[in-house]
């Protein structure tokens, strides 16, 4: 939330800046005035496709209720802030602006991720003369605020599109608990992976996003730290996730969470590369994996901003988590001994390392005065 309203500011400047300063003194255009047009379900225009060659009927119609929800609408962007080269609509032409628009540049405000695409798989494709968008992953004008997005939702919009997984990774055991609770880029790509916990009814096994656990607490928003943080740390350690868990079992709803780990949306998270992604199982399946570190249990607002709660690792061994109960809990013995032969074999080169180090420490000082 936070990031958000850092950025509303600069944009919000920026259109008073125009506005009222700047040089040109042009009234911004408002959505509903090109949605005076582009609402129409039968407007189209005839265009002939890039690579098949034939003409085809380009549908121009925006679906004003899906823009509306949409994380731009959200933060303010309008129509002309993506289509740009529109600077004023002339109402005596059918066509109030120019018919042929320019395409629209993603990374124009998002620069950080242009850069990190740069450098990945998808970018080295324009070598064979194919160019992959932005919106060939995200959408345009339906992207959504990402924080929340189920797996499910970020993988079927995005990789899935395009891969199919199961050509791939038959060294992997067990790939459908993998491909349904590791999210592609957390293995393929070097954003840090966090938790993300979603509320879900055991009786009607519908997952729930935030709105549904807020009500059924009967509280405010703001409130729930507070119901349920009770040493006021603000981490909800195990025993505060156990009475969340009780508070509404009395409240007549056997709950649990579910569990993904997702990558953090980072620019990071657009390197995919040939030949770099994670395959060492210890990575991940020994007792004190790094990619454990960071849980969060995240609710969204009826407006689409997303609160994150932070949640202790611990409560990843907690029974009342569908699946992930794998890291230092009993269940999946197999894997904890693995994990347990692993961490032996890393603490012995280790020790010895740091046996070496402690060895040569006079001998280093000597060579390197300065740095002690
Ligand atoms: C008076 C009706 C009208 C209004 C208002 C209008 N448009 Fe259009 N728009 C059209 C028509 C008609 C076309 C198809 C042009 C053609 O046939 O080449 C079009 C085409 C487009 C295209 C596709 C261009 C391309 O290169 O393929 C975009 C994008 C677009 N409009 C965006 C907007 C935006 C943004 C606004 C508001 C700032 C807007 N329009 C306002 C009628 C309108
Ligand atoms: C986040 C940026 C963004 C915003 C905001 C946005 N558009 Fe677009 N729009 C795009 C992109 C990207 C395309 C794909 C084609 C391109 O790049 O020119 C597109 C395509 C279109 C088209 C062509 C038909 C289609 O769906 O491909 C129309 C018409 C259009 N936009 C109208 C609008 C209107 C009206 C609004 C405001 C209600 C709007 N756009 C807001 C990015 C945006
Ligand atoms: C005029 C500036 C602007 C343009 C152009 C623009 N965006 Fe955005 N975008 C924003 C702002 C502002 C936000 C909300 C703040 C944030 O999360 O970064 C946002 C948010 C996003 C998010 C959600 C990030 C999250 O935290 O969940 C994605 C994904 C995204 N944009 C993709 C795109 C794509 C794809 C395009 C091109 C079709 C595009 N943007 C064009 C300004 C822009
Ligand atoms: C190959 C698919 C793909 C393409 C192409 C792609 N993205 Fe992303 N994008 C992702 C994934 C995956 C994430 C990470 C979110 C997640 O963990 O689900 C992401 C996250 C983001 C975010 C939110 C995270 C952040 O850094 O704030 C923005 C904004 C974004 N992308 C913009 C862009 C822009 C701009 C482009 C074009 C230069 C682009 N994306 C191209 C897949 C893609
Ligand atoms: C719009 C289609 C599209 C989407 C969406 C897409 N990719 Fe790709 N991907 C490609 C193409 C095309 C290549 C290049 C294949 C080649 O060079 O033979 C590629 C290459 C790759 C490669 C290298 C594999 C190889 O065969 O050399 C990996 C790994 C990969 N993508 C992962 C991902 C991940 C992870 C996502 C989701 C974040 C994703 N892709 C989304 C089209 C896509
Ligand atoms: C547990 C980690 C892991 C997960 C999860 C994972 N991958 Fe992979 N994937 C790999 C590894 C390791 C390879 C072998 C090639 C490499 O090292 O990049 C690979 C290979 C691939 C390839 C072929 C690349 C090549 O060079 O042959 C594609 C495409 C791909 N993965 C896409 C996906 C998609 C899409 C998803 C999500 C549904 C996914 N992967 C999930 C680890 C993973
Ligand atoms: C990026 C982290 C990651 C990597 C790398 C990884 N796994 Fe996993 N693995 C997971 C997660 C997360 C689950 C799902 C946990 C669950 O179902 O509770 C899982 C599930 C499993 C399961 C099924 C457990 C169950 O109870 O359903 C097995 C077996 C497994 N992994 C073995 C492996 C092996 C063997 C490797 C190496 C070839 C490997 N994993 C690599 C994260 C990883």
């Amino acid at each position: 939330m936070q990031k958000m309203t850092k950025l509303i500011l600069p944009y919000g400047l920026c259109i008073v800046f125009i506005c009222c300063i700047g040089p040109s003194p042009v009234r911004a255009i408002e959505n509903s005035e090109c949605l005076e047009c582009h609402s129409d379900k039968s407007l189209t225009k005839e265009s002939t496709d890039n690579i098949l060659q034939s003409a085809i009927t380009v549908n121009l119609y925006v679906d004003e209720e899906i823009f509306n929800r949409s994380v731009h609408n959200i933060n303010g962007i309008t129509c002309v802030d993506c289509h740009s080269d529109i600077e004023e609509l002339n109402f005596d032409e059918e066509v109030p602006h120019k018919a042929n628009l320019e395409s629209v540049h993603c990374a124009r405000c998002h620069e950080e991720e242009g850069e990190a695409f740069k450098n990945s798989v998808h970018m080295e494709i324009l070598k064979k003369g194919i160019t992959m968008t932005c919106y060939a992953c995200h959408g345009y004008h339906d992207v959504m605020q990402m924080d929340t997005a189920l797996l499910a939702e970020r993988e079927n919009n995005y990789c899935l599109k395009c891969h199919n997984p199961y050509q791939f990774h038959e060294w992997l055991p067990a790939r459908e608990s993998h491909f349904a609770f590791v999210e592609c880029v957390v293995c393929h790509a070097s954003a840090p992976p966090q938790i993300h916990l979603t509320f879900i009814d055991l009786v009607t096994n519908k997952l729930s996003k935030g709105e549904e656990i807020i009500k059924i607490l009967g509280i405010e928003y703001d409130k729930f730290m507070a119901l349920i943080d009770s040493n006021k740390d603000n981490i909800i350690n195990q025993d505060e996730f156990d009475s969340l868990i009780l508070l509404l079992r009395q409240k007549n709803i056997h709950a649990s969470f579910h569990a993904e780990l997702v990558a953090d949306l980072k620019p990071e998270a657009h390197q995919v590369k040939r030949g770099a992604a994670e395959k060492s199982c210890e990575k991940c399946h020994m007792a004190d994996s790094s990619y454990f570190n960071a849980v969060f249990i995240l609710i969204t607002r009826e407006d689409g901003a997303v609160d994150r709660h932070e949640v202790e690792r611990e409560v990843l061994e907690s029974y009342n988590l569908s699946h992930f109960y794998m890291m230092a809990g009993t269940r999946v013995k197999l894997l904890d001994k693995i994990g347990f032969l692993l961490i032996a074999g890393g603490v012995a080169v280790v020790l010895l390392h740091f046996g070496i180090r402690i060895i040569t420490i006079p001998a280093r000082r000597k060579n390197d005065p300065g740095k002690g």
